[in-house]
């Protein structure tokens, strides 16, 4: 059984998160998954540091954090009508959902914007992803960028590859922004990051460079994101082993750069004004 290791720590009012899971009947919701979650499989890999590292974070989860997606997000319910774990494709009952969700969000109030699938639908060295040639699951990135571009999605996470990456903000294959550490300005791409080292084995990237990733790691960790207000946001990627942070980036921006036209990303402006 393959579980998602993402965790995220909210700790203001401000992000939303829409949420896909994928198999409902082996999915582990993400707000349990590092408490009860029985880890049936390769126990040799797991390391109980992560665990801790996954229980503290979980509980320190803010009273006022607004997490909200429709109908249910962090694994608090899932939605059982998904059950492929393959129809993302346009015209599905999935992507309906997942458009009715990005668009549900009020980017004035609700700042942040964050997707999430425990398969990678965005990008992924990894090696196997990579022999396939897309360097993602069949058919993800292809029918969803443009919902991520359209309503301007910050940043993608996804679990199931069980290492740690980070791509530059990327829309149709193109690093849309030069900058590593301090993004502002409008929303012309998304970051797309792979945070599946909460345990288990580790998987292999490949030896393909991949333009598009700033940053690998092979090892278990963990991600924090932090809304300091509605215009600065802190990304760290720790390692469980010492807690410290390996990777991180901020982002800083204004309404009016959420609402700022960009490349296939217009329409959702004009809705949400
Ligand atoms: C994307 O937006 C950033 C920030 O505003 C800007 O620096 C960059 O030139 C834009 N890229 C493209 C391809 O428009
Ligand atoms: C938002 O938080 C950042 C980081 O703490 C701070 O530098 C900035 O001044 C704050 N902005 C507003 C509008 O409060």
């Amino acid at each position: 059984m393959d579980y998602m290791l993402i965790l995220l720590l909210f700790l203001v009012s401000n992000a939303i998160v829409c949420k896909v899971s994928y198999a409902s009947s082996s999915y582990s919701p993400l707000v349990n998954s590092g408490l009860g979650h029985p880890h049936h499989h390769a126990p040799s890999g797991e390391q109980p540091l992560a665990k801790i590292a996954i229980h503290k974070t979980v509980l320190a989860l803010h009273k006022s954090a607004y997490i909200r997606a429709n109908p249910f997000i962090l694994g608090l319910k899932l939605h059982e009508h998904v059950d492929s774990e393959h129809d993302w494709r346009e015209g599905s009952e999935q992507y309906a959902w997942i458009e009715k969700c990005l668009a549900s969000v009020d980017r004035q109030k609700q700042p942040w914007l964050i997707f999430s699938a425990h398969r990678v639908l965005g990008y992924s060295s990894n090696s196997w992803l990579a022999n396939e040639g897309a360097f993602e699951e069949p058919m993800g990135r292809a029918h969803l960028q443009k919902l991520w571009q359209k309503y301007k999605v910050d940043i993608a996470f996804y679990g199931h590859v069980h290492n740690y990456e980070r791509t530059c903000p990327i829309y149709q294959n193109q690093c849309v922004n030069p900058e590593i550490s301090h993004y502002s300005g409008t929303v012309n791409g998304t970051i797309h990051v792979v945070v599946g080292g909460g345990g288990s084995h580790l998987s292999d990237f490949t030896e393909i460079n991949t333009f598009w990733s700033l940053y690998k790691d092979y090892d278990w960790g963990f991600v924090k994101l932090t809304a300091f207000n509605h215009s600065s946001l802190l990304f760290e990627y720790k390692k469980s082993s010492d807690g410290k942070v390996y990777d991180s980036f901020t982002i800083s921006r204004d309404y009016r750069d959420v609402l700022a036209c960009v490349h296939d990303g217009c329409e959702a402006t004009t809705l949400a004004t």
